[in-house]
Order: structure tokens, then C-alpha cells, then sequence
């Protein structure tokens, strides 16, 4: 959703604004701005569309070394020019870029409307500049004072730049609920809400805190907190560089992404699987067995996909540590007051980490109690920082909306978490290395896997003519189905329902006809022999079936068959997703869709 930059330095800002705005593209926006301070001047460009037409319109003849820059999710005013940011005082003074939500922005608007100021667009951003400009005029003191009185009276979530065309010399910023990350350079400083932005430019960055403020200038920062009291941070350095943002050889960021599914996985098992005592190795939960044994259910919660590899993390841990999990979304579990169990173990699983329902899920358990930890890719994202605890995913910089290698390496990471929780159990050595050891063969599978795209995609192309598709598994393979039909629905626009194999004929099979393909999933464990006959009883009823499958089906089964290799029967379901990943990639490029972006989504959604 929203991104920030800034940059204050010895370089000209406008070019390294642009190309941190384009990094944060992939985020998802609908208008773009940018300020810099000019001849004494706030020079402003702003623009209803994309950050190519920004750059076409900037003027090349200002040279700055200082300004802001801005990519708007449109919440409080339509996608226009005037809404996008940064939003100015009545005077031109300070300029101001925002991510997140003011909720008090209708009082704020109003008692400046009664003060006499004229608000010219319908954005909670706006308010923000006036009253900064307010309380430099009565109150004085420095911009950072300014906008710390400013935020005593805000309530919302923020990430705040803001500048001073008075005071150039500096960048002022501030988070609560929205992130913020600075960027440490060679007498120069970045400022952005996320590392992609700045990460062409230096690895060292420091992660504001909820509820802290800083001054940057070219030579350095000092942080507060809102209430004066200064903090002080350790720089840390970013795992991706920027290579990792490129599309080097590839189309588009989902194809690349699903390619380096063995790499990122190698990653996450690096240093976790223990061979010596056959289990795994989670160094980050910080748990000793003892209190691995004193958890009596795990529940995991997460959005979307991640919501769907929670669900096959508790069927992994069930499995695996005999200790009853379940999964829900995060976005339902925050509204239900949700009874929370001290002897539960929660699990909070975000790619980005700053999915604000599973942040709101997280703030809520602690509140009551619960001992949460996260499963996170974005080291420093909000989640990740407000769990403290937990294991990161290490799949590298996510550009496309649709995830693909986080979400196997949440699976692979929940695996190891089954073997841990069951190694302190009842697991014996012998189970434990079995896993350990299917564990480690998973990447070379999945480069298997990969090999056959050209056979996937024909099958793709087979099929993108339908409207309809219906996504069957059952138990370990059914949140395999279900994250499946999620793909294809989100990138190819093609209507996909998730069904266990289980319930079809409790109605959904009179859905079935020549005109309704189902993709069914076939692994190679004890229930082979009933998935075939669900196989059969589609096909009884004219219905096309593409199974995937890790054993051997009967010849003429099935209208196409995508094999994947064995595995251990409860890993089987990480060798399903890839080539339902890459099945939904391919029918969405047959149909010509737009697979990094698709319509209506963003990569992060930090709103309600
Ligand atoms: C996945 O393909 C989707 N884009 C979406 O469901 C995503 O998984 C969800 O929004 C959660 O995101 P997160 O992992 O960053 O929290």
C-alpha cells in the first residue's frame, strides 16, 4: 500500500526519490508526489497515475538535495492529484508524506476549518501539515517539537516525513503502527517505509519504534520518543541487496519468485535441521523443552495465504508433535473477542510483516495474555517486532502481490516446528530423522518440479478458456487446494472454489459438467485409493480433472496429469503448492493479465 521516501545529502534528490518510488511500486498505489526544496521553495509534482508519469512531469532542471517522496492507497479521498501527497501548510512551508490512518481526522479537519484554514483536499494527511505548521507558529521550538505536540493530539497509525522548507537541513519522521526505516549513508541519510527503497544505496538501517521520532540530517539522526525522552539505536544490517529487486532474466516477479523456491527454502533450513538428535532446530522461539512440552494447543494466525499455511502448519504439528492445532485468519480472530489460553502456543505469520489484521490479532493476544510468536519474511516489519520472538522465513525480497516462496517457507518452517514440538514428545529418533531427512531433499524436488513448466503451462493453456474451477483435496492436501483456488483467483481473475474431496458429493457435485474443470490432489499416502475415486466420480459426470499427484495413477485417469516426486507423507503438500503456483501463473499469462499487479490488490494491506 503507501510508501515513503526521503533523502537528505550531498546528491541530487529528485533522481533517488523516483527510484525509490518506483522500488515501492510493487506495493500497490494509486497516485504519486514528490517535493523538494528548491530556491527556498517547496517544489511540488504530483501526479493521478503512475511513477513514470511523476518522472516525466518533474521539472530536470531543480536541483535538490533534500525532499519527500509518496505512492497513496487512496482511504480518505478519491485517487486524484489534489489527495496524493505530500500535502502542504496554508503557507507552503512544510510538506508532509503519510502511510496509515488519522481517526480523529474529521475533528482535526474541523477545528482547523473553524480556525479559519482552508483545507484543499479531503485527506487525514492534510490536517497533519496545517497543525504541524500551527504549532511551529505558537509554540515554537524545532520542527521535531512541532510535530511531536502535533502527534500528541493525533489518533491513527502513521509513518510520518516531514520537511521544513525553513529548516533544510532536515528530514523529520515518525511511526506508530506504520514502519519506518532510515537509511544510513556517507554523509548522506534515506529515509523510507520500506527497505526495498533504499537498499540500491546502503545495507545499514536503523528501524524506528512504534511511538519515536527522529531528526535526520545529512551527518547522522537523533531519535525521541513523543513524550522527550531519546532513544538511542543500534544500526542493523539488511539480509537482501539490491539484486534481489531485479528481474534479471525474468517476465515478471512471480516467475522469478517461484524459481527461487529451492534457493529460499535451502535458506530456511540452513542451521535448522540437527542431525545428531534428529529433530530441528528454531534457535529464534526462544523455548526450552520444558516449556515446549508445557504447550498444550498451537493456533496459527495469518491473512490469505498466510492464513492457508497456517492451516498447513496445524496439520503439521497435529501430525507431527500430536498436539491439537488449529488455524484461523487473523482478520476474524481480532473482532471476536477471542478467548486466549495461556498453554496455547499462537503463531502470527506474515510475508511482509505489516499486515495490519494480523498486527491487530498480535496486539490483542498480548494484551490478554497469550504467548505469541511470529513467522515472519521482513526482518524489522512491525509484526516481526511487535512478536519479539519467533522464526524468520528468509525468503528474500517478495515483489509479486501473489506470494509464493513465503508461503513455502512458512510451511517448510511450521515442519520444522512439528518435528521440535514432537521430538520433546513422543517422536522417536528414527520418525525424527525420516523428517529431517525429507526435509533436506525438498529443494532438489521442487527444482524437479520446475522442470516440467513447459508441461504446465500447456496444461494451463488447456484450460484458460474456463470460468469456473474447482480446487479438491483432502486433509494434509486440503489447504493445498485452498491456497491453489487463491491463486489462480487472485492473478488470473478466474473463479476458483477450494472443496475437500470429502464433501463434494454433499453438493457441490451438482456443479460438475463438461464446462467445470476440477485440479484434484492426489499424494501418495493412505488415502491414494479414495482420491482416485473422487477422480472417478467427477469424471462419471463429464467433469475434466487435472491431478496432481505424487504416486502413480491409473493410465486415462485424468484429462492431464502433473507429477511431483515423493516425499514423506506429511511433506508431500509443500511439492503440491509449486505447480498449483505455477499452473495459476501460466493460465493468468495465456489470458494476459497483469501477474505482478492484479487488479484491486496491494502486496501489504496495512488498512483496515
Ligand atoms: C497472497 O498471494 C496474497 N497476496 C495475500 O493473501 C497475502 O498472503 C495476505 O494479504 C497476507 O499477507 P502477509 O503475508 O504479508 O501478511
Amino acid at each position: 500500500m503507501c510508501g515513503i521516501v526521503g533523502y537528505i545529502g550531498r546528491r541530487e534528490a529528485m533522481p533517488v526519490l523516483l527510484e525509490g518510488l518506483h522500488r515501492l511500486e510493487y506495493r500497490g498505489y494509486d497516485s504519486a508526489g514528490i517535493a523538494v526544496v528548491y530556491r527556498g521553495k517547496l517544489q511540488v509534482t504530483k501526479t493521478a497515475g503512475r511513477v513514470q508519469d511523476l518522472r516525466d512531469r518533474v521539472n530536470d532542471k531543480i536541483k535538490s538535495n533534500v525532499g519527500v517522496g509518496h505512492t497513496r492507497w487512496a482511504t480518505h479521498g478519491e485517487p486524484n492529484e489534489i489527495n496524493a501527497h505530500p500535502h502542504l501548510d496554508a503557507e507552503g512551508h512544510i510538506a508532509v508524506v503519510h502511510n496509515g490512518i488519522i481517526e480523529n481526522a474529521e475533528q482535526l479537519r474541523a477545528q482547523l476549518t473553524t480556525a479559519g484554514v482552508n483545507l484543499v483536499s479531503d485527506t487525514d494527511t492534510e490536517a497533519l501539515a496545517h497543525l504541524i505548521a500551527g504549532e511551529l507558529r505558537t509554540g515554537g521550538g524545532s520542527l521535531e517539537d512541532a510535530v511531536c505536540r502535533t502527534l500528541s493530539r493525533v489518533e491513527g497509525t502513521y509513518g510520518l516525513l516531514v520537511i521544513d522548507v525553513r529548516h533544510p537541513d532536515e528530514l523529520v519522521v515518525a511511526r506508530n503502527g506504520s514502519p519506518i526505516v532510515l537509511g544510513l549513508g556517507e554523509s548522506e541519510m534515506f529515509v523510507a517505509s520500506d527497505v526495498a527503497a533504499l537498499v540500491r544505496h546502503t545495507q545499514q538501517v536503523v528501524y524506528l519504534d512504534d511511538g519515536e521520532v527522529a531528526t535526520v540530517r545529512a551527518n547522522g539522526y537523533q531519535t525521541r520518543t513523543l513524550d522527550n525522552q531519546r532513544t538511542s539505536k543500534e544500526p542493523t544490517t539488511v539480509e537482501a541487496d539490491d539484486g534481489d529487486y531485479e528481474l534479471g532474466a525474468y517476465e515478471d516477479y512471480m516467475r522469478k519468485e517461484i524459481h527461487e523456491q529451492p534457493e529460499a527454502l535451502r535458506r530456511v533450513l540452513r542451521g535448522r535441521l540437527e542431525d545428531r538428535f534428529a529433530t530441528a532446530r528454531l534457535g529464534g522461539i526462544n523455548l526450552d523443552p520444558r516449556e515446549l512440552r508445557s504447550v498444550r494447543r498451537v493456533k496459527f494466525l495469518g491473512c490469505g495465504s498466510a492464513y492457508y499455511a497456517g492451516q498447513m502448519g496445524a496439520v503439521l504439528v497435529e501430525e507431527l508433535a500430536r498436539v491439537p492445532a488449529d488455524a484461523e485468519p487473523a482478520s476474524e480472530f481480532r473482532y471476536r473477542n477471542p478467548v486466549v489460553d495461556p498453554d496455547t502456543l499462537y503463531i502470527a505469520i506474515s510475508q511482509s510483516g505489516e499486515t495490519l489484521d494480523t498486527l491487530m490479532a498480535v496486539q490483542e493476544l498480548k494484551r490478554k495474555g497469550g504467548q505469541v510468536l511470529g513467522a515472519v519474511n521482513v526482518v524489522g516489519s512491525a509484526i516481526a517486532r511487535e512478536c519479539g520472538r519467533g522464526v524468520f522465513l528468509h525468503a528474500g525480497p517478495e515483489i509479486a502481490v501473489a506470494s509464493t516462496k513465503a508461503l513455502t517457507n512458512m510451511a517448510a518452517s511450521f515442519a520444522l516446528l512439528g518435528v521440535l514440538l514432537g521430538r520433546v514428545r513422543d517422536m522417536s529418533a528414527a520418525e525424527g530423522a525420516r523428517l529431517v531427512d525429507g526435509l533436506r531433499a525438498l529443494p532438489g524436488q521442487i527444482e524437479q518440479i520446475l522442470a516440467q513448466e513447459d508441461n504446465i503451462a500447456t496444461i494451463a493453456g488447456q484450460f484458460a478458456g474456463a470460468d469456473h474451477m474447482f480446487y479438491i483435496g483432502r486433509v494434509r492436501a486440503w489447504p493445498v487446494a485452498r491456497e491453489g483456488a487463491q491463486k489462480l483467483k487472485e492473478i488470473s481473475y478466474v473463479h476458483a472454489e477450494a472443496y475437500q474431496a470429502s464433501e463434494l458429493k454433499h453438493g457441490p457435485l451438482a456443479l460438475i459438467d463438461a464446462s467445470m474443470p476440477s485440479v484434484v490432489l492426489v499424494p501418495d499416502d493412505e488415502l491414494f485409493a479414495k482420491n482416485i475415486s473422487t477422480i472417478e466420480q467427477i469424471k462419471a459426470r463429464g467433469g475434466p480433472v487435472i491431478a496432481v499427484t505424487s504416486g502413480d495413477l491409473p493410465a486415462d485417469l485424468a484429462d492431464a496429469v502433473i507429477k511431483v516426486p515423493h516425499n514423506t507423507p506429511e511433506l508431500d503438500p509443500i511439492l503440491l503448492t509449486i505447480p498449483l503456483q505455477m499452473f495459476a501463473y501460466h493460465t493468468a499469462a495465456k489470458l494476459g493479465r497483469d501477474i505482478d499487479k492484479p487488479r484491486n490488490l496491494a502486496k501489504s494491506v496495512t488498512v483496515e
